[in-house]
């Protein structure tokens, strides 16, 4: 029921908005805060957000009202069941080292101050999948330590299609080998589900997580950002036991 009457209102919003007169507060989603200063690197979840592997997208179960005004209760209030992999997400080294899971390497385990800092959004689009001799193209500086990739994956606008599209573009296992190896780079972030090309899916992540240093960034929202410098603010929920969460990124110019 509610999906279609939040497009409804969201669209009225907009229209209302364009029109120069005044749209309803609630429901209304943006995508840049304070003049264009702060803008929302993050996926909405909602029922078209694609999901890894499924032709059908999140759908409409991910949220339900358990507690309702309209049924007599005195607040509204809902229950989420979100893969901790949905959307724009972290991924921690026990999502690909088991002996990382036993031992709490989790997603509580993660260095806020890699996920906060100033950040690099680079263009790669023209590249293709991301392997060693596109990573020493990109001549990222020495010292670098957070970068946001921005691939065809954008231009193809993937995140925004709730289809999973397997021909989306990621790291190859050499092209993470290099950056491990030859840069300062501590924190990944790309613009689809994967930081890893479909066929280099595993040895890829294994090889970014092995050190524990690295953070996975997935899922960014990178359109009709200017590539440079930011300060990246990206927060991960800090659940017990979670391989990986969504989280909340924005870029701060
Ligand atoms: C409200 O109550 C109706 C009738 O019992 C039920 O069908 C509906 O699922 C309830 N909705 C919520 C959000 O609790
Ligand atoms: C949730 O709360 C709002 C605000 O009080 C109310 O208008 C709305 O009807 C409620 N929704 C449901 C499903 O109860
Ligand atoms: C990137 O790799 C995928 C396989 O993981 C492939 O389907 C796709 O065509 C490649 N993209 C480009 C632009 O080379």
């Amino acid at each position: 029921m509610g999906n279609v009457h939040f497009f409804l209102v969201l669209y009225t919003g907009l229209f209302a908005l364009a029109a120069g007169r005044p749209y309803p507060m609630r429901r209304y989603s943006r995508e840049v805060y304070d003049n264009g200063r702060i803008f929302d690197i993050t996926h909405m979840i909602g029922p078209n957000l694609p999901v890894f592997g499924s032709k059908n997208g999140l759908g409409h179960d991910y949220i339900r009202l358990v507690e309702s005004i309209k049924n007599g209760s005195i607040v509204n209030q809902s229950e989420m069941k979100l893969n901790t992999h949905t959307g724009t997400h972290i991924d921690s080294p026990g999502h690909v080292y088991d002996k990382y899971y036993d031992a709490g390497f989790n997603i509580n385990s993660l260095d806020l101050e890699v996920l906060n800092g100033p950040a690099l959004l680079v263009d790669v689009w023209r590249h293709g999948n991301i392997t060693a001799e596109v990573m020493k193209s990109l001549n990222i500086p020495k010292g670098v330590r957070r970068v946001l990739f921005r691939t065809l994956n954008t231009e193809r606008r993937l995140m925004f299609k709730k289809e999973f599209e397997s021909s989306y573009v990621g790291f190859m296992v050499d092209g993470a080998k290099w950056l491990v190896e030859n840069t300062d780079i501590k924190l990944v972030g790309v613009d689809y589900l994967s930081v890893a090309a479909l066929v280099d899916l595993l040895p890829t992540h294994l090889v970014f997580l092995k050190s524990r240093e690295i953070i996975l960034v997935e899922g960014l929202k990178l359109d009709n950002i200017n590539p440079g410098v930011y300060d990246l603010h990206c927060l991960p929920l800090r659940i017990l036991r979670a391989d990986g969460s969504p989280a909340r990124c924005i870029l701060i110019k």
